[in-house]
């Protein structure tokens, strides 16, 4: 957060972090005990259980039992020659106003202060309003997402390389267009729909690659000439694995070799459970091949339709010359009104709020889904997102009575890539989205 101080627990993380990227720690080294560590930095074991938790969440660490912590970064990444700052052009091209519509429908949607931040821009900027956008997003929106990525996420991206669409599914349509339909693409299988079908639509050949426990493999990347990875890194969906820092190395180093690219979804990183949010890929990246891409349809509301991508300097001029002609498809009254809401500080209460909320749904879902749970095992990856995995057998009377308060349920198997080979032990496992839960009749059923 902006200005705020450091606990010591991030302090130590941060140290250990940078000393295992540094390559001042060695891959496979065993760190300190939690007691020992404590003793020789005078703090408390719990500060050193915290740090030691958010570097084994994020993979930088390996807990084995009854031995200790290890280093398994992998591979050491040099992080001291990050791209320098760039000046935003003087000229960017401009195209016609494009005037479509949104509509809001959450209900945890601010209206009193999304209606006045609405009027303050018609009476602000009167008749500028009706003036056309550039194609890459209003400067100021692309400015406040700046400022946000920057104290939020620890993203480092100037606001002209960060172009915003009408939600990510218009963003990876302009990205066949950027990169090309003639290269190989690849999505998470399972995964989200959307990706795939869309680069097959324009045309791309796109593979479905199966996951391990930590992702997507960069293996199975090589060995299918793939040129463009698009991937969940931070919480994959719907599984939820959190790609652990050995494995993004490797899926950089694979990005870098083959003259290919990495497409970083963050979709729900505002919604973590337990220690801080991963650090970006493209935060790490300083080869170029990374795109990294949000959407605020989960923070304010799915109609919104408002997206953004960051682009690495090199794709950024490609964008320019290919695409630079292209109306950007937001309205501009949008982008001034939240470009306001983020940049007044209402988007960080907004998301303290819906975090707040969200919590309480958690521990509801999660409340029943336990009570009427077969084994412990039988719930994971619940940390972070509005979705977990569980297994529910025949004959449960769970899928009523999430029915009953909005829990959505979908088998596991339905996403699958249409025709793959979807495993046999899978036939019980569910994803249970608590997203648009009616948190009261949750209460009411778990007897709160
Ligand atoms: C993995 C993933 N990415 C992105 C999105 C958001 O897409 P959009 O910005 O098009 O609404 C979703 C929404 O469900 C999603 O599940």
């Amino acid at each position: 957060m902006r200005g705020k101080k450091k606990s010591l627990y991030e302090q130590l993380y941060d140290e250990i972090k940078q000393d295992i990227l540094s390559g001042r720690i060695a891959d496979g080294a065993k760190l300190p005990s939690k007691r020992a560590q404590a003793e020789r930095l005078g703090i408390s074991v719990v500060t050193v259980e915290n740090a030691y938790s958010q570097l084994l969440a994020e993979g930088y660490i390996a807990a084995r039992e009854r031995s200790g912590y290890y280093v398994c970064a992998g591979e050491v990444l040099q992080q001291d020659h990050l791209p320098e700052q760039e000046e935003t052009p003087q000229e960017q091209p401009h195209v016609e106003a494009d005037r479509r519509d949104s509509a809001t429908s959450n209900s945890l949607f601010p209206f009193s202060v999304w209606t006045r931040l609405m009027r303050s821009v018609i009476l602000e900027k009167g008749s500028n309003i009706l003036a056309p956008v550039p194609p890459g997003g209003a400067p100021e929106l692309q400015r406040a997402i700046s400022a946000h990525l920057k104290s939020f996420r620890g993203i480092s991206v100037p606001p002209h390389r960060i172009i915003v669409g009408a939600g990510t599914e218009y963003l990876n349509n302009l990205l066949v267009q950027l990169l090309g339909k003639n290269l190989t693409y690849a999505t998470e299988n399972p995964g989200y729909h959307k990706p795939s079908q869309i680069y097959r639509l324009n045309g791309a050949l796109c593979l479905p690659i199966f996951l391990d426990e930590q992702g997507i493999c960069a293996e199975q990347l090589y060995y299918s000439n793939v040129d463009v990875a698009h991937i969940s890194p931070a919480h994959h969906f719907p599984t939820g694995i959190v790609m652990p820092i050995s494995r993004r190395l490797e899926l950089m180093k694979w990005a870098s070799r083959r003259n290919g690219y990495i497409i970083e979804d963050d979709y729900d990183s505002e919604f973590r459970w337990s220690g801080k949010p991963v650090p970006t890929m493209f935060g790490l990246d300083n080869s170029g091949r990374v795109i990294y891409m949000n959407t605020f349809s989960m923070t304010i509301a799915p109609s919104v339709r408002i997206s953004y991508m960051c682009l690495p300097a090199g794709l950024y001029d490609l964008w320019r010359k290919r695409l630079g002609f292209c109306s950007c498809p937001v309205p501009a009254f949008e982008q001034y009104t939240l470009a306001r809401f983020i940049s007044g500080g209402h988007f960080e209460r907004h998301i303290s709020r819906m975090r707040k909320y969200y919590r309480r749904v958690r521990e509801l879902t999660l409340g029943l889904a336990q009570h009427y749970s077969s084994c412990s095992s039988a719930i994971t990856e619940e940390n972070a997102g509005l979705h977990f995995l569980m297994k529910i057998p025949d004959g449960s009377p769970l899928p009523e009575l999430f029915a009953d308060c909005g829990v959505k349920l979908s088998p596991l198997s339905e996403f699958f890539d249409e025709g793959s080979d979807i495993p046999g032990d899978i036939s019980d496992s569910f994803v249970v989205n608590y997203a648009s839960a009616d948190a009261q009749r949750l209460a009411e059923i778990c007897g709160e």
